[in-house]
């Protein structure tokens, strides 16, 4: 099974990053990207890095432990995204751009949101769904909450975020009353980020403001875990560049308890756009990207400009050991799933992403695919397409229903780049 090889063989490199050499490095992060594409190879060798050099000093600072069992439960054939493929040759592609077999999902379309959103970010609480913030356009961005209701399957109680707060690139966390939004990217195009952090209580809708991360980021991971609001990865100031850092702070029913953020264990992986999940107790950081677009130097808007990224599946988790744990990666490499994930039954469903570029054309490729990982036996399921491919979608669930609203979706069936930014929300029943 070509796709799972690639997959066995990086979790063995990752286990032997404690003891390996720069030069098993470089090969595993050429590994990473995709092989033998010569301009990756050089890639990896020189731009980035960084990158791996960095990850393995994380991987031996954390003293990490590799879970063996790497089974990924996605049928034996593949099917290629284009024809373009066909005209490679083989040996040189991963074929991780490509989409997986899946069965089909009756999806039904359900009222669109107000606004088209990307790199939004969502929080569910009991039947409502708060939609905050989101480009509208790379030269717009929204400074408004949305909230759907999935009682009455309708939008509506739009209210004003804080003029301070972050417009997309945000972590997300609640309690259940009150939803926690931390640093992010402040205006539109590729604009510098903020460390603010603000509070929203749910009940009354008035926003209070907690102490400021240490240092800004771009799309952190972001839970409450244990009491306490645990921020980590994410892109550095440069938007681009991975942040392995990980602070916590103490807090309770929206008020912080400690005047400064701890540091805490390094995630062993930086990078933006990551789901993380909290469930039985435990932290999961799942799938992300590192690098991303940059402002364009000398650019009086900002304007946004493509960086090498290098999209990853893998898995980690916290427990009360407080050591990062490796776990079965994602089938494919996902990034752009911040908040695109729900639990259901003892499972952890993810909608859509972004996975690795187009090896011959280099194009973004989106995700049409979701995704179960399995809690107890913790391994990977692809149990069905979304209408479309998209990427950043703000997911839900409610009474059976899984919900998707938002993102930025393909150019068509034959065409999985991105394309329109979508106000659209969908439904399907889930029978997991
Ligand atoms: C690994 O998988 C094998 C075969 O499926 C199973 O027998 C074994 O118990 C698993 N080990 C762990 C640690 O889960
Ligand atoms: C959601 O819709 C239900 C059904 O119409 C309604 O009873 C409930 O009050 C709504 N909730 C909010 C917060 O508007
Ligand atoms: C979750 O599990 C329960 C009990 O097995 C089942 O009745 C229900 O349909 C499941 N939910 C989904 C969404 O599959």
């Amino acid at each position: 099974m070509v796709l799972s090889f690639g997959y066995k063989k990086m979790a063995r490199l990752a286990h032997k990053h404690t003891s390996s050499t720069k030069i098993v490095l470089v090969i595993s992060c050429a590994g990473l990207v995709g092989a033998a594409l010569i301009a990756n190879f050089i890639w990896a060798s020189f731009s980035s890095s960084y990158i791996s050099i960095a990850s393995n000093w994380a991987f031996e600072k954390s003293g990490i432990v590799v879970v063996p069992n790497v089974t990924i439960n996605t049928p034996d054939k593949r099917e290629a995204a284009d024809g373009k493929r066909k005209t490679v040759p083989e040996r040189f592609l991963s074929a991780t751009f490509a989409d997986l077999p899946a069965p089909d999902l009756h999806w039904e379309e359900m009222p669109p949101a107000p606004v088209p959103r990307l790199d939004g970010a969502s929080i569910q609480i009991e039947n409502l769904l708060y939609v905050f913030a989101g480009y509208g356009s790379l030269d717009y961005v929204h400074s408004h909450v949305d909230i759907y209701n999935f009682t009455s399957n309708t939008w509506g109680g739009r209210f004003n975020m804080p003029k301070e707060m972050g417009h997309s690139h945000l972590g997300v966390a609640t309690d259940g009353r009150y939803i926690y939004v931390v640093s992010g990217q402040y205006g539109p195009q590729c604009r510098g980020p903020t460390s603010r952090i603000f509070v929203l209580d749910t009940e009354n809708k008035k926003w209070k403001s907690l102490p400021p991360l240490p240092a800004p980021r771009y799309s952190p991971a972001t839970q409450l875990w244990r009491g306490r609001l645990h921020v980590m990865g994410g892109s550095k100031e440069n938007r681009h560049t991975p942040g392995l850092d990980h602070w916590s702070l103490a807090v309770k029913d929206g008020k912080a308890l400690e005047k400064q953020w701890r540091t805490e264990i390094p995630i062993p992986r930086g990078g933006p756009h990551r789901a993380c999940v909290v469930v039985n107790d435990r932290l999961f950081v799942i799938g992300g990207q590192e690098g991303d677009f940059m402002a364009k130097p000398g650019s009086p808007i900002f304007k946004c400009s493509r960086r090498h990224e290098v999209v990853y599946g893998d898995v980690y988790m916290l427990d009360e050991e407080m050591k990062w744990k490796v776990l079965p990666p994602m089938p494919k490499p996902n990034s752009h799933i911040e908040c695109a994930w729900v639990i259901v039954n003892n499972s952890i469903v993810i909608t859509g992403g972004t996975t690795e570029k187009h090896p011959v054309n280099k194009r973004m490729i989106l995700v049409g695919e979701v995704f179960q990982f399995h809690l107890d036996s913790l391994t990977w399921s692809v149990i069905g397409k979304l209408p479309y491919r998209v990427k950043t979608t703000l997911a839900g669930f409610w009474d059976g229903w899984l919900y998707f609203t938002s993102g930025q979706r393909d150019r068509g069936p034959d065409n999985p780049q991105p394309r329109k930014v979508i106000r659209d929300m969908w439904r399907t029943k889930l029978k997991l």
